[in-house]
């Protein structure tokens, strides 16, 4: 089975060829093609739902284009391309951007005869980790514990088959990339935070600042991050007094802390950046250890885009090793939002419809 997967839920969009593998156990990737208006977002500060929305009909038919090229298909109007159907992104996202996947989908699903796959977007990024990323490769074993870990989720849940996921607990309120992404943007970067607090985590020292663990001791499998963030804020700003009017001044013009600083005061700002992953990733880590634990799970699972941390790997592979679990992460270019999950997800869940069907839902969750 052979499909094309469409990916516009922010503000990337992307497409991809995917084929089940023989046993179909995993799916093998043909081609990815992606295109991003992150460009466009850094100028204003943040992303504007209506020019994310504009960049997805710009891109959408190129990259779609692009991916049916490096596949070795062509792209013809007037005869189905040989692919079986359309897995497509239908939520959660912003809905300007979602429309213009789906109503892609929908067009091509009509003239092609071909069946959508509704897809989402949650469930792609677990997914990531059943693509074929070397010639050994072999998916996760079941039953799994999944930590979905973006820019706007943190949730646990136990995997028992590709039919029977169940949603453990989530954050109350920001999400681990978001407590990323705002630290950064204190500090004058713009989205995504996160790399850029890796790096200068990397220069200094996890045990500076003993900020709190929020919840790690709570029994339950619920995250919260906003009261670190808010304690990486106010501690930096005692730090950096500079900060203390003109932190979104500096935020909006990109002009990152960093650069005002002399060395021993970088050597602060790095030692903060440490202590505030650290604690981020001790969080995640406790807590998805202490669910595979209580599940009796044979491996830990770790997607979204602050998968791609070193560190959190790093980390993750150390306690899984010492608690006998196996340890799957997506390589980086599939923690990100990409279509390539899409379509694995479109096999492992794979309910068609038709391109009546089919609408958006900005508002999924893990249902
Ligand atoms: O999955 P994703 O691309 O988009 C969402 O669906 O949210 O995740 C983006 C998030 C951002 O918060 C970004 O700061 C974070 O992933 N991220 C990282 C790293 N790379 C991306 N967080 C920590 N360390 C990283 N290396
Ligand atoms: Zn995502």
């Amino acid at each position: 089975m052979r499909l094309l997967s469409i990916e516009t839920s922010c503000d990337e969009t992307a497409a991809s060829i995917v084929e089940s593998s023989a046993d179909q156990s995993y799916a093998k990737l043909l081609s990815h093609s992606l295109a991003t208006s992150l460009h466009l977002h850094a100028q204003t500060g943040g992303i504007i739902p209506e020019s994310a929305a504009r960049a997805q009909i710009q891109y959408i038919i190129p990259v779609i284009y692009e991916a049916l090229e490096k596949a070795g298909i062509s792209w013809d109007m007037q005869n189905p391309p040989a692919i079986d159907g359309i897995a497509i992104t239908y939520g959660p996202g912003l809905i300007g951007s979602l429309l213009v996947g789906v109503e892609t989908a929908k067009t091509l699903s009509y003239v092609w005869n071909r069946p959508l796959i509704p897809v989402n977007h949650l469930f792609g990024h677990i997914y990531a980790n059943w693509i074929q990323t070397a010639d050994d490769f072999t998916p996760p074993m079941l039953p799994a514990i999944v930590l979905v870990v973006s820019g706007g989720h943190t949730d646990l849940l136990l995997m028992k088959s590709h039919t029977d996921i169940t949603w453990l607990g989530g954050t109350r309120d920001d999400a681990a990339g978001e407590c990323f992404d705002k630290c950064a943007r204190l500090l004058g970067y713009n989205y995504p935070g996160g790399p850029r607090i890796s790096e200068l985590a990397a220069k200094g020292d996890p045990k500076a600042f003993p900020f709190s663990r929020p919840m790690i001791g709570s029994h339950d499998f619920e995250f919260s991050f906003s009261g670190l963030k808010t304690a990486f804020i106010n501690t930096t700003r005692q730090h950096f007094p500079i900060l203390r009017t003109s932190s979104e001044k500096i935020g909006w013009e990109q002009i990152a802390l960093e650069k005002h600083l002399d060395q021993p005061q970088k050597q602060t700002l790095y030692d903060l950046c440490a202590s505030l992953q650290q604690a981020i990733i001790d969080v995640l880590v406790k807590k998805t250890v202490a669910a595979a634990q209580h599940y009796n799970a044979s491996s830990i699972v770790i997607s979204g885009g602050v998968a791609a941390n070193d560190l959190l790997k790093e980390i993750f592979t150390k306690k899984t090793i010492e608690n006998g679990l196996q340890f799957f992460a997506p390589p980086k270019y599939l923690c990100t939002d990409n279509a390539a999950m899409i379509g694995a997800a479109g096999f492992f869940r794979n309910q068609t419809t038709t391109w009546q069907q089919l609408s958006a839902n900005p508002q999924l969750y893990f249902d």
